[in-house]
């Protein structure tokens, strides 16, 4: 029986490949590197739905309806925003979600690529005592997206935000991309697929790691001693949030490209960029320590710096508070699981492996 499926191979996919010996991460014969900074996340969509919706403009016209479907999740779900705002933030957007129609069309498919976007600033204001703001159909996604948050949003921290969704849109067959293929191999539809990936991501081993981040960084601040720290969690059997990971046995490529954006926030006069070079300068030492403590702690496993470390970074730059920052992750995940779902549905079958029964045996009927 392969504890966690570990390599396993459960599908073939034309969406991305995680070369964990390597370090390298493939999505749809792009590498990372020429996608992250360089192409906006609506082209990135594009690429990821290619082949998987017959009805799919080019780049302009997609990013134009992402625009319009962003206006309809906000029409349709702002009015029942307050129930759900006692939720955690997390949970609340889930489920606002599971409101939206569970279609197989592009439309349907472009409002759950909407949704976490218009969700999260909405509820996030709504918890501040704040009305939602509305969205702007005509703007770029991640750039809307601040907007809608009523902060900052300079054209610097959108350009970081499109960066992240980009760089966070698509990993292999991860725990919630799994999820998402299961419930669509069974042929319900696009939302209640993604609501399986959204149900796999909250979890800290997962999706749910970025904001302890956070966390950790500012209780080893208080501490003033980050080695014992974190040998002290290491000794309660505690994981270390943003190291580690089931592919990559080598760095974790996303972890580079994100510290360069948030190094080139910190250098930037109009983004707060003080607290943000000097977080970035801590947040550097830590890792080392960090890398250091697991390799004596863990001697039999290389742990490195995963994609969630300096996530939690540009996240907190961008002006999302710790809590929301597995939304931010939703939001650029979404456009991955759509597409294994579709992939899913075109060229698999239903998911149903065999498990080994080992509970008590009833005794034979004489
Ligand atoms: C994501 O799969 C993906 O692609 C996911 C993702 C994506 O884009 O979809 O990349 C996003 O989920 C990144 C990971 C975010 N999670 C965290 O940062 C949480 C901390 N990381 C760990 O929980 C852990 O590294 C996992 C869960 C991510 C991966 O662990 P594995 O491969 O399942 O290994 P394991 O849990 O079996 O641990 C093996 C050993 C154990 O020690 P022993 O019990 O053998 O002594 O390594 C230890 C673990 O305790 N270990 C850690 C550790 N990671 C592994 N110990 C301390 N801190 C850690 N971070």
């Amino acid at each position: 029986m392969a504890n966690g499926l570990d390599d396993v191979v459960a599908a073939d996919t034309v969406l991305s490949d995680v070369d964990g010996a390597g370090g390298h991460l493939t999505i749809r014969g792009h590498s990372l590197t020429e996608l992250a900074g360089h192409w906006r996340y609506g082209q990135v969509v594009r690429l990821l739905f290619d082949g998987f919706f017959d009805e799919l403009p080019g780049d302009a016209e997609l990013e134009k309806a992402i625009g319009s479907a962003r206006t309809d999740v906000f029409e349709r779900l702002q009015p029942m925003l307050g129930q759900l705002a006692p939720l955690d933030i997390y949970s609340a957007m889930r489920a606002g979600i599971a409101l939206l129609p569970d279609g197989e069309a592009l439309a349907d498919a472009l409002r759950l690529v909407a949704a976490p976007a218009v969700l999260t600033p909405a509820l996030l204001r709504l918890t501040r005592g704040e009305k939602p703001l509305p969205p702007d159909a005509r703007a770029d996604h991640a750039a809307d997206m601040l907007k809608m948050l009523g902060g900052p949003s300079t054209p610097a921290l959108a350009k970081a935000l499109d960066t992240y969704l980009v760089t966070v849109c698509d990993h292999g067959l991860n725990a919630s991309t799994f999820a998402t293929r299961v419930v669509a191999s069974t042929q319900a539809g696009l939302t209640s697929a993604i609501l399986a990936g959204l149900g796999a991501l909250k979890g800290p081993l997962h999706g749910g790691a970025p904001g302890p981040v956070i966390e950790m960084l500012d209780a080893i601040k208080a501490s003033g001693d980050a080695a014992a720290w974190l040998r002290g969690e290491i000794a309660r059997g505690e994981r270390i949030m943003g190291f580690g990971h089931r592919i990559y046995r080598v760095r974790d490529p996303r972890a580079d490209v994100l510290k360069a954006v948030v190094r080139r926030l910190g250098s930037r006069k109009d983004t707060g960029s003080r607290e943000t070079g000097s977080r970035l300068a801590f947040a550097e030492t830590v890792e080392q320590t960090a890398l250091d403590v697991l390799r004596v702690a863990k001697p039999q496993r290389s742990i490195q710096t995963n994609v969630e470390f300096y996530t939690a970074l540009l996240l907190e730059a961008a002006g999302f508070p710790k809590e929301a920052f597995s939304n931010v992750f939703a939001a650029g995940r979404v456009a991955g699981w759509i597409a294994h779902a579709r992939e899913q549905q075109a060229t698999g079958r239903l998911i149903r492996p065999q498990s080994r029964y080992v509970g008590p045996v009833p005794d034979l009927v004489a």
